[in-house]
């Protein structure tokens, strides 16, 4: 932005940079969703960049002969890996928002790819959980590790593979990763290694733009984004269903309850509903409407848990990790909220020879099979079955939230979890508080099924824990944090911005100019 950039090209160069230094939670070989506003006409939209499914992708790819899902199949090695669409938004973002050539705000990701980084704790422990899907695929073995080892703390990480990939894209645009000798490479790498990509899949990826979904919550207009992705609907679903409860009138027990018995009604619309809507019909306006959260909350009982299989049937299983999430506001009041993701930690693992380019495991994000959870336990049925071109259910929910005289900027990685952290962070927002108090406190969630409400240590207390059980919750206290969430606040009335960034993360947040 001291070059003369806006939020838009801030966020090109963010995001490329994120590619370079945290390979493991997302790339050019990934996708996500970029939510826009740009203050001079007030436009808002979604970029959406999510990956498709190639086009030899059938629905029941990842099943056995007798029916059962290899899961493994959709999360290490290419078969896993969607189409990227991360590339095409760098050069979407540039030449419709931006100000900058590609060439100036990609510069810095170039540089850190050839010269390196440190690696750190994260990527240690991160390069050790995928240590056997990475040795599969000598590129990315001999990118990520030294002699087949995650590296010692401080090992300088150089990518002049990647350095070369990102400056074919500086100089000659999208097309440069798509088509010619990088995309070459890349279905070359992807079917030597037993995928199924075409030169067509990635000759014909496109970003969509769409238009955020808009809902209410008392004064706060939420902005956030439509299918493919899950985020906006269940957020918003959530909030309707809330906003007819006097939650602040409710002792502790009671406002967890209510939250939980929300979070398990959305989430289970998102098994059944949500898909990419270029190929199912999502209803969208109905799920997100005043009336029909009001019959949801009406069939909440005050003090017993109503168990998920009495709502619908389906299955379970436990938590990933990894994927990104930035936000952005420059001084002429733009905003950018970006998640981006490859999935799970280190995407599939796979890294076509001669690109840099680590490649997604977004596929596992389909409905391997109706009732069958992937990696976050997710289930589904055939809204989000596997289709040729079509882009996986996502959980991702850059949003926006606008008080009278308060803006928001918030979002955060976490698979399944994402939509209730933006939904906690949100309630908070509506109190109120400001963006540390977003990011930092304990959280817990229900997402329908399991039917299990995890929680981290010290989100509920003992008095808490022994209302919900008596209430009839199940409830999991994590091991381990989850949630990397990085938000904004600009307080108009003030005219102060303030930000915040998830202490269980890397990353932090600056303010600078004036303030
Ligand atoms: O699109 C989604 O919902 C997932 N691929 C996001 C993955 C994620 O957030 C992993 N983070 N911990």
């Amino acid at each position: 932005m001291k070059d003369g950039g806006n939020a838009f090209d801030a966020a090109v160069a963010v995001a490329a940079a994120l590619a370079v230094v945290e390979p493991y939670n997302s790339g050019l070989g990934g996708g996500g969703f970029f939510l826009l506003h740009r203050a001079s006409d007030r436009h808002e939209v979604v970029a959406d960049a999510r990956e498709t499914a190639p086009l030899a992708a059938t629905a029941d790819m990842y099943l056995d002969a007798r029916g059962n899902v290899i899961a493994a199949k959709s999360i290490d090695g290419p078969l896993a890996a969607a189409i990227p669409g991360t590339p095409a938004a760098l050069e979407h973002l540039a030449t419709r928002y931006g100000r900058l050539p590609l060439a100036v705000t990609l510069a810095p990701a170039i540089r850190l790819a050839r010269e390196g980084f440190a690696a750190g704790e994260t990527y240690q422990r991160l390069a050790k959980f995928r240590l056997q899907a990475l040795r599969a695929s000598p590129a990315a073995a001999q990118t990520f590790f030294v002699n087949g080892e995650s590296p010692p703390p401080g090992y300088i990480v150089r990518q002049p593979e990647l350095a070369n990939t990102l400056e074919q894209i500086a100089t000659h645009g999208a097309k440069a990763f798509y088509t010619g000798a990088i995309a070459r490479a890349l279905v070359n790498g992807v079917r030597a290694g037993g995928g199924i990509w075409n030169d067509e899949d990635l000759a014909r990826y496109k970003v969509v733009e769409r238009t955020p979904l808009i809902g209410y919550y008392h004064n706060i207009r939420v902005v956030s984004v439509p299918p493919p992705s899950s985020g906006g609907t269940v957020l918003v679903e959530m909030l309707s269903i809330l906003e007819g409860l006097n939650l602040a009138a409710m002792d502790v027990i009671t406002q967890k309850h209510m939250l939980i018995e929300t979070m398990r009604r959305a989430y289970r619309d998102r098994a059944e509903y949500l898909g990419d809507p270029a190929f199912v019909d999502v209803p969208v306006e109905r799920l997100t409407s005043k009336s029909y959260a009001a019959t949801l909350r009406n069939d909440i009982h005050p003090s017993r848990a109503t168990p998920s299989n009495s709502l619908s049937p389906t299955l379970q299983k436990a938590a990933g990790e990894n994927t990104t999430h930035f936000s952005i506001l420059d001084s002429e009041g733009n905003r950018v909220a970006a998640t981006l993701s490859i999935n799970t930690s280190f995407g599939s693992a796979f890294m076509p020879a001669g690109t840099g380019v680590l490649l997604n495991n977004e596929m596992d994000d389909f409905v391997a099979a109706p009732g069958k959870p992937n990696a976050y336990g997710l289930v589904g049925g055939s809204a989000n079955a596997i289709a040729p071109g079509k882009r996986p259910l996502s959980s991702m929910t850059p949003t926006f939230l606008e008080a009278p005289d308060r803006v928001a900027i918030l979002g955060t990685p976490g698979g399944s979890r994402i939509i209730s952290m933006v939904l906690l962070g949100a309630l908070d927002f509506a109190e109120g508080r400001g963006p540390e108090s977003w990011v930092t406190p304990p959280r817990f969630h229900h997402q329908f099924l399991p039917d299990v409400v995890e929680f981290e240590r010290g989100a509920l207390t003992d008095i808490e824990q022994a209302g919900l059980k008596r209430h009839g919750h199940q409830l999991k206290e994590l091991e381990r944090t989850y949630g990397n969430m990085h938000a904004i606040l600009w307080d108009k009335k003030a005219n102060r911005v303030h930000a915040a960034s998830d202490p269980r993360g890397e990353g932090s947040a600056v303010v600078s100019g004036r303030n």
